[in-house]
This record gives C-alpha cells, structure tokens and sequence, in this order.
C-alpha cells in the first residue's frame, strides 16, 4: 500500500475514478501518461534554465549514455547498506527519473518507490521508463505523504526543505544527500568562465544526525561531441557563457570531467 498523502490537509490519498482523494475531499488528476499532480499552487514555469526542456532532454540523454553511472551506484551501494524489506523510498527531486528507475531495477520491485519533481515535463519524461514507480509532480516545501511514512529519502543535486524531511522520514529511516564539491565538473567552469567562484558550491549540512559522509572523485571521459554538448547543456554554467567565448563550444570534440561529489547520509536527532 503507498503512503501518498494530501498535501494540503496529509489525510492518506485514495484511488477514485481517475483521481486520487483524500476524506476532506481534495482532488488530484492523475495524468494520461500515469504521473500523479500533487502541486498546490503550480508554480509558473520560472527563468531557471537548469528546468528548460532543452536541459532535461540534454540530462536525459546524457545519463541515459550512462556517464554518471558511478554517482548511480555510489549512491545504490549506500542504500544497500542501510536497506530494510519493503522500504518506501522517495527520490526527491528526481528530474526525468533515470536514478529512480535505476533504483529499482537493481534494488528489486519488492520495495516502493516515489519519484518527484516540481518540473511537470520531467516527471512526464519519467513515465516513459515505467508506470511501476509512483511518478509525482509536487514540492519539496509540501511533501505529499504521510508523516513517518519513508524509510529513504534520496535528494540528489536538489533542494529539500528540513521540516518536511523531518515530518515525512520514519524515525528508523535515512536521507541520502548527494551534492556538488568545489571541484565537481572543474573542467567545464574552466572552458566557461574567466574566473571561477568557488563559494557558490559550498557545502551546506543539513540538520540532522550525520550517519556517515564521504566523498566520490572520480574523472569521467566523454569521446564524442553529442554528449559533451549534453553535459554542458544539463549544468546551468552552459546558459552563463559569454559571447566571446562561444567559440569553445564549435570546437569541442571530447571533454574529460572530474566528478567530485560529497554523499552523506543522516538520520533524525533522537529524541
Ligand atoms: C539539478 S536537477 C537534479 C535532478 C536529478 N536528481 C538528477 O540528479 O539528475 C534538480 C531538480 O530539482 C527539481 N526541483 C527544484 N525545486 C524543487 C522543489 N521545490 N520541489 C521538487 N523538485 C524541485 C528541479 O525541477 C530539477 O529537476
Ligand atoms: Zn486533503
């Protein structure tokens, strides 16, 4: 049974016709292609180009090429670590759901998993993998389940909002981190930029009990122009490249990355 809950009103969210409803009678469409609409307020379509579809068809394509394969299972072997039978586990922030998918394929079907991003597009690009997850469209500030329903919750290169993480994660449960180091994707800021502000990547602790923390550094090769241009195009430094250095990009063939990531994984303060 999925612990889906109203995000108005956190009543549990039932099946009717082809809406799911809470006992308070709010009522949220499931979409044609099976994602779930649990957006209040649907935000308007923001200037952040990080969510432009050009940059989620870029991610999709490139992570579907399975570049970012070692963060994928970096972050699976931390689940395995902390894993219980039957877990309800949320990716949050999930984006066209390639990590989400993969969850599944390699940790089994016997758990439950919940995929959700605010970027209807995304979630519309999740459901091509498979209608077997429960795919979302709704906010990190509203999370749509019940209180201490999730036994994992990962947040990989996301925002997340403490209260709702706090609310949401069963008292046994863990939240899997994933951020960007200083010098995650150093090679790209180098191509881009004249000088590189190295403060914007700054780590941020969340406030929970630290379980473990370590970080991934590992170089990533990329031989052909396609995906390079993906890559770029998947980051937000694509959007900030200067008219005169443009040239950069009619003349990239290959591109070598660092990949530089911090995983930590917390768990509640004991009460
Ligand atoms: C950098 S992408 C990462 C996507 C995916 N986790 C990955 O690693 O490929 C950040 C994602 O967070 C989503 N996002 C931003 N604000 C959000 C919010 N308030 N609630 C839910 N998702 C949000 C964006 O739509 C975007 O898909
Ligand atoms: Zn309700």
């Amino acid at each position: 049974m999925h612990k889906l809950a109203c995000p108005k009103c956190f009543e549990p969210l039932h099946i009717q016709n082809n809406s799911y409803i809470c006992s308070n009678n709010h009522c949220f469409d499931i979409a044609k292609s099976k994602y779930i609409n649990l957006l209040l307020n649907p935000v308007k379509a923001t200037n952040n180009p990080g969510d432009s579809k050009e940059s989620l068809l870029a991610r999709k394509a490139y992570l579907d090429n399975h570049y970012y394969d070692c963060i994928l299972h970096t972050v699976e072997d931390t689940i395995k670590k902390y894993q219980k039978e039957s877990m309800h586990l949320l990716d949050l922030g999930c984006g066209q759901g390639y990590y989400t998918k993969s969850f599944q394929e390699d940790l089994g079907k016997e758990h439950t998993y919940y995929g959700l991003d605010i970027s209807k597009v995304a979630i519309n690009m999740a459901t091509k993998y498979t209608k077997d997850i429960y795919w979302i469209v709704g906010n990190s500030k509203a999370l749509p389940f019940s209180n201490q329903s999730l036994d994992i919750i990962t947040a990989m290169f996301t925002v997340v909002n403490n209260e709702e993480l706090e609310r949401t994660l069963k008292d046994d449960g863990y939240i899997i981190h994933v951020t960007a180091n200083p010098n995650h994707l150093i090679e790209i800021k180098e191509l881009i930029y004249d000088e590189i502000k190295i403060k914007s990547d700054q780590y941020i602790r969340l406030p929970f009990q630290t379980i473990e923390s370590y970080d991934l550094t590992q170089k990533v090769s990329i031989p052909c122009r396609g995906d390079a241009l993906n890559l770029l195009m998947m980051t937000p430094h694509y959007y900030h490249i200067k008219k005169e250095r443009r040239h950069v990009l009619d003349t990239l063939s290959s591109l070598d990355v660092t990949v530089d990531i911090k995983v930590t994984v917390y768990k509640k303060e004991e009460k």
